[in-house]
């Protein structure tokens, strides 16, 4: 309720050149009379039976691309079995604005704030269950927007799906399944492909494209250096500015070839396609893109949102034990910070699946939408960085792996945070992960040295994000800087 179905319908349906239809108003022709009185008259039961006999049959119906259905709808079993042949698309709305929406119009099931919150909740698994699509609330033009990718989908394997990314400066689809990579899958499909990858990507995850520049694996070839190879072979091969570089593989090269898509000739597009699991829950989405100097990690960059990012969990069978365990640092941050669901099922500890990373896509986004140039709530995301980055840079990017650091920043961040039950059980995920709770290789003196030249730096002070409990993070804390010494002491090791 409230969610603009509707009015989304109707847009698309006007797009599409075909009428939109729309469950309630065409339940109400039929039972001769409002949706309310009928409700009230003979009960919910007999109203959802009448419903489910109309959805059914709209379900069935030739010619009816696009229809609206109401919210109740799939609480069917049997609509739910029928909609499986269908693309569904499930327009996100927060309950708060739901309610502003939909209260005050007489709606039998939206006379109640507190009954509307519960149902609200209750039916938000339903719709995640059997969506396709998952559209953040918007404009009632997104889903016009989005059609081309909805479009797509069609030919993505079975059990895709799309979310959609929106940021102050731009918007665009995210294709999460199984078997992406391997299936060629490839949005969007005009101009040529320019596919940066990097050596050992390219042996793990082949992926087609025009041209393909491979450049050498790992963090020390995140430079200028690494950048001026890549923007010379874009300009050897022709690239033009229609032109779309695909970055195949971890952070790294996600990084790097999103920087040099942003640069060459002023900025074409690019494509995410994530293989490590530290891109894929994290790296792949936001528009982030840089190469490090030896000042100082991500020195040089710029914001460039990619015009769409391709996730396919499957590529990471391929990925080293280790490289897996370092991603599930930055799933274990992103739970914390989205709390609820899924926290819930990262601190069972079970191997991170499409459902978990999916829950890391969609927390990531929501922040990045809220806050796309890290002016204020977007700096969460960097909860346990400040020194992890540190500890990478102290150790010269060779000891350590990015999430590898960032999982001892997260115990440090726990500690400043005073939260020490959930440090401990933090900790406990993490190392049976095999992860290392304390970091060698350089001192404690280094390392806070390093979180001073952080370029968080604002005003002379480093701001820390903290936790108050999962899914309440917070950025911007002023942290006493004998208390930061001792909980870097604690995870120092000789
Ligand atoms: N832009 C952002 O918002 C953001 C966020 C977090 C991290 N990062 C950056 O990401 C980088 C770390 O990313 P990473 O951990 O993915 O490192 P990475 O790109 O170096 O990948 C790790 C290793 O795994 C290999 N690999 C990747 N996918 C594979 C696959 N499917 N099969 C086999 N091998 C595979 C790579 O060749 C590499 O050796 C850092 O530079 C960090 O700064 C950026």
């Amino acid at each position: 309720m409230g969610a603009g179905k509707s009015t989304g319908a109707r847009s698309l349906g006007a797009e599409l050149g075909v009428e939109a239809l729309d469950s309630d108003r065409e339940l109400e022709q039929r039972l001769g009379e409002p949706v309310e009185s009928f409700f009230d008259r003979e009960g919910e039961d007999a109203f959802r039976a009448r419903e489910e006999e109309l959805v059914l049959e709209l379900l069935a119906r030739e010619g009816a691309p696009v229809v609206a259905l109401g919210g109740g709808a799939v609480g069917s079993d049997r609509v739910r079995e029928a909609l499986g042949a269908h693309t569904v698309v499930h327009l996100e709305v927060e309950p708060e604005e739901a309610w502003r929406r939909a209260s005050g119009k007489g709606r039998p099931l939206a006379r109640d704030r507190g009954r509307f919150d519960q149902l609200h909740g209750d039916r938000v698994a339903l719709y995640d269950s059997v969506a396709d699509a998952l559209l953040p609330p918007g404009d009632r033009d997104t889903l016009r927007r989005a059609l081309p990718a909805l479009r797509r989908l069609e030919s993505a394997p079975a059990g895709t799906r799309l979310v959609w990314a929106s940021a102050l400066s731009g918007e665009y689809p995210v294709f999460l399944g199984d078997g992406l990579v391997a299936a060629g899958f490839f949005h969007p499909a005009d101009g040529r492909r320019f596919v940066v990858t990097d050596e050992t990507v390219a042996r793990a995850q082949p992926f087609e494209g025009d041209e393909r520049i491979v450049v050498m694996p790992g963090e020390e070839h995140k430079t200028i250096h690494g950048a001026e190879f890549v923007l010379r072979a874009l300009a050897e091969a022709g690239a033009e500015r229609g032109d779309v570089v695909a970055a195949v593989g971890g952070g790294v090269v996600g990084d790097l070839a999103g920087f040099c898509a942003a640069v060459y000739q002023r900025g074409i597009r690019h494509v995410q396609v994530p293989t490590s699991l530290v891109a894929q829950v994290d790296s792949a989405y936001g528009g982030k893109t840089g190469v490090d100097l030896p000042e100082g990690k991500n020195y040089a960059g710029v914001f460039h949102q990619p015009s769409a990012v391709i996730c396919d969990p499957s590529a990471l069978e391929t990925l080293p034990p280790e490289e897996l365990a370092a991603g599930y640092a930055e799933v274990v941050k992103t739970a914390l910070i989205a709390g609820g669901p899924l926290w819930a099922r990262v601190r069972q500890g079970g191997e991170p699946d499409a459902e978990t990373i999916l829950g890391c896509v969609r927390t990531k986004l929501a922040v990045v939408a809220e806050d796309e140039r890290d002016a204020g709530r977007r700096q969460v995301l960097n909860l346990g960085h400040t020194v992890g980055h540190a500890i990478e840079a102290a150790t010269a990017y060779t000891r350590y792996r990015h999430g590898e650091a960032v999982a001892i920043g997260l115990l440090v961040a726990l500690r400043l945070s005073g939260r020490e039950p959930l440090r401990a059980e933090v900790g406990e995920l993490l190392a049976a992960r095999g992860l290392a709770l304390t970091f060698s290789g350089a001192s404690v003196d280094d390392v806070l040295a390093l979180v001073e030249r952080d370029k968080k730096r604002a005003g002379g002070r480093v701001p820390f994000v903290l936790v108050e409990a999962p899914g309440d993070v917070t950025p911007g804390h002023d942290v006493d800087p004998a208390a930061l010494r001792a909980a870097v002491e604690e995870v120092h090791s000789e």
